[in-house]
């Protein structure tokens, strides 16, 4: 995995002249911060020695080099799931890349189906924790140059990243909740009882993406920051038919909250 992680590096600092410092993965229909970028250096995926191919609609495929909010920054344009067929290696296989080019903090975005009677379709919500209920990505033998066997995963998500999300969105008049999204394989979306199950277990959202990216982050001892768009509810007698489709529409529309909160930490950091 090193020579793989080393080659790729190699390729993409050949490529760009930008030196990341933050690493940006954008969910489903998230794409828009994109068009924030400044300054914009761009590799395609298919292009990039041992990347995965992304497949899924709304999902572009590519590595954004550039300015945001001041700061040099790589984004994922499109993420690989494991629902897709890639082993959770291939998933995870960017995080490692974007540390070795540099990346100091990690920064994630998705869209999820809340479980929690609070939310509403089209909410932020803050990931201040998860539930991983997807083969982990660090199983198989540990190496030790990347990080530990049995990393910790309290304080998963940054508490100070968190913080300054929360100030952001205040002084901006974004609402946004908090609380815990359960990873799971997908690509079903859940049944009724099974939005019923994460709600009964601790969970807020549910979605099909992040954890991997995030478990491999930390075990590099990167600090994530994490925020899920709401596009639908499996909250009981809430519950609405979710297609990719609405999953896509919902996620167009709160996206530029969300990028604003992005920009603006960004600018702060
Ligand atoms: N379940 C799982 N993944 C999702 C959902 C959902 O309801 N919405 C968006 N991604």
């Amino acid at each position: 995995m090193l020579d793989k992680i080393n080659q790729t590096v190699a390729y993409i600092k050949g490529k760009v002249t930008i030196t990341p410092e933050v690493g940006i993965i954008l969910g489903t229909g998230l794409g828009g911060l994109v068009r924030e970028i400044e300054k914009q250096e761009i590799i395609d995926y298919k292009d990039i020695p041992n990347f995965p191919v992304s497949t899924v609609e709304g999902h572009s495929g590519r590595l954004i080099f550039g300015l945001l909010g001041g700061k040099k920054v790589v984004a994922m344009q499109g993420r690989f799931h494991f629902y897709e067929g890639y082993d959770m290696k291939q998933v995870t296989f960017p995080v490692r890349v974007m540390k070795f080019l540099g990346i100091k903090q990690l920064f994630v975005s998705n869209a999820s189906g809340g479980v929690n009677p609070d939310f509403e379709i089209g909410d932020l919500m803050l990931i201040n924790d998860h539930i991983n209920l997807m083969p982990n990505p660090l199983i198989g033998p540990n190496i030790s140059e990347l990080g530990p066997r049995f990393p910790d995963m309290h304080k998963t998500y940054d508490p100070a990243l968190m913080a300054l999300a929360k100030e952001v969105a205040a002084a901006n008049g974004i609402k946004l909740q908090q609380g815990c999204y359960v990873g799971t394989t997908g690509p079903t979306f859940e049944t009724p009882k099974e939005y019923v199950y994460f709600r009964i277990i601790g969970g807020d959202t549910v979605g099909m993406s992040t954890v991997p990216e995030v478990i491999v982050a930390r075990h590099m001892n990167i600090p994530v920051f994490a925020i899920s768009i709401i596009t639908d509810l499996g909250v009981p007698g809430k519950i609405v038919e979710v297609s990719h489709e609405e999953v896509q529409k919902v996620g167009a529309m709160a996206e530029q909250k969300m990028t604003l909160i992005m920009k603006q930490m960004l600018t702060k950091l």
